[in-house]
């Protein structure tokens, strides 16, 4: 089981969430962060510092939001699992579902 970053997060990127991650695995890429599901230990800690409320348990996703499951999943299809964001920076790029979004309101 995972939590999962989903659209308000978009163009926003807080990043308070970073702050509160025991294991460092929220990833930034170019318009939003995503969660490792492999390596999230599912702590709750990231979930209630998102000013936006982007953040969810993977079993409470809305339905208007359930895309953005596999949005954070397939995020990591290529990266694979490395261990720590901090370490690896910024990833150049996003999911083809976010990429495409409209710019969202800041
Ligand atoms: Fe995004 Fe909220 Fe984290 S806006 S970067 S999920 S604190
Ligand atoms: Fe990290 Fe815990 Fe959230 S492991 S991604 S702070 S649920």
């Amino acid at each position: 089981m995972t939590y999962i970053i989903s659209l308000p997060c978009v163009d926003i990127k807080d990043r308070a969430c970073v702050e509160e991650c025991p294991v460092d695995c929220i990833y930034e890429g170019d318009r939003m962060l995503y969660i490792h599901p492999e390596e999230c230990v599912d702590c709750g800690a990231c979930e209630p510092v998102c000013p936006v409320e982007a953040i969810y348990y993977e079993d409470d996703v809305p339905a208007e939001e359930a895309q953005f499951y596999d949005v954070n999943v397939q995020f990591f299809d290529e990266i694979g699992s490395p261990g720590g964001a901090a370490k690896l920076g910024p990833i150049p790029g996003d999911h083809p579902i976010v990429a495409a979004l409209p710019p969202q309101e800041q």
